[in-house]
């Protein structure tokens, strides 16, 4: 398999030119990997490190575009503590991401900006919520229309521990081996889901087969061993960027990472047929939104 990571040396948080390998690649579902560009903490805000800091009942701590934080347990000064730092690398994540893809910066909506202090390892879950096994995003309440799910991640583990994923083939391999298998779309049922607000908006057949994708892949652990694949670490003082809905990954091992998601319209895309969208309703032969 060609690889799927691109390194780039770069230690700035912002690069003078947009390189068109690198949009290429990523528009390709590679991953953007940058071992020298660390995420720089504060002496004080290495008290945060500790899992703990996380509300037991929430999966990750986080920060929406109006400042407010959720999921953190603390008093007010850790509050206002996490809401900076977490608000920091919001904004060097931006600056990083409009730098590389300059079309893109009119184009992406903000999500909220997470912290991820828990450990890897030790989190148990149902197969479907596994992300140690291989997948590409997809959320069951969420459908996006074919919309980009666009992912920064950093890792400041203050140990040295990297943040170890596996990282699969490209979509279509993805998509030539798991359309076959894919559950017939329902329209019927995609209102039914929506009129119960299962799902936040109407379920598109798009939306439907990503997430036969996701769980058609997470299901199969003879896929999770056989498929091609690479064992990628990524190292502490590192940030990688991907798109998620396409960059086949998986989660090993890892603890403390900030992550930031944008969303981005299809057509603002350099090369809107490499997406997602466009493959599966290539390989389909339909209108899926
Ligand atoms: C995921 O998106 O599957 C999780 C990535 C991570 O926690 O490193
Ligand atoms: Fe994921």
């Amino acid at each position: 398999m060609e690889s799927q990571i691109i390194e780039i040396d770069v230690t700035e948080w912002h690069v003078a030119v947009p390189n068109q390998d690198w949009i290429t690649g990523l528009e390709a579902g590679k991953v953007l990997y940058f071992p020298r560009l660390p995420f720089e903490l504060l002496p004080e805000e290495r008290a945060l490190l500790r899992p703990e800091i996380r509300d037991p009942k929430i999966r990750n701590i986080s920060l929406d575009a109006s400042g407010h934080l959720k999921g953190a347990v603390g008093d007010t000064a850790t509050q206002l503590a996490l809401a900076l730092m977490i608000g920091r690398f919001r904004a060097q994540a931006q600056s990083l991401v409009y730098s590389l893809l300059p079309k893109y910066k009119n184009a992406l909506r903000l999500a909220p900006t997470s912290y991820r202090p828990t450990q890897v390892e030790t989190r148990t879950q149902s197969w479907r919520a596994d992300d140690r096994r291989l997948h590409v995003d997809a959320f069951p309440s969420r459908p996006n229309h074919g919309e980009r799910i666009l992912r920064v991640f950093s890792n400041i583990n203050p140990h040295g521990a990297p943040r170890v994923w596996r990282v699969g083939e490209p979509l279509k391999t993805v998509a030539q081996k798991f359309l076959p298998r894919a559950k017939q779309y329902s329209p019927w049922q995609a209102s039914l889901l929506k009129a119960l607000h299962v799902t936040k908006s109407y379920r598109s057949e798009y939306d439907h087969l990503m997430l036969q994708l996701h769980d058609g892949m997470k299901r199969d652990m003879s896929y999770q061993e056989n498929a091609d694949q690479v064992t990628m670490p990524f190292v502490a003082g590192s940030i990688w960027i991907c798109f998620s809905d396409q960059t086949s990954h998986a989660v090993m091992s890892g603890q403390y990472m900030l992550e930031q998601t944008m969303h981005l319209p299809v057509e603002k895309q350099y090369d809107p047929a490499a997406s997602p969208l466009a493959i599966l309703s290539k390989l389909t032969g339909r209108q899926l939104v």
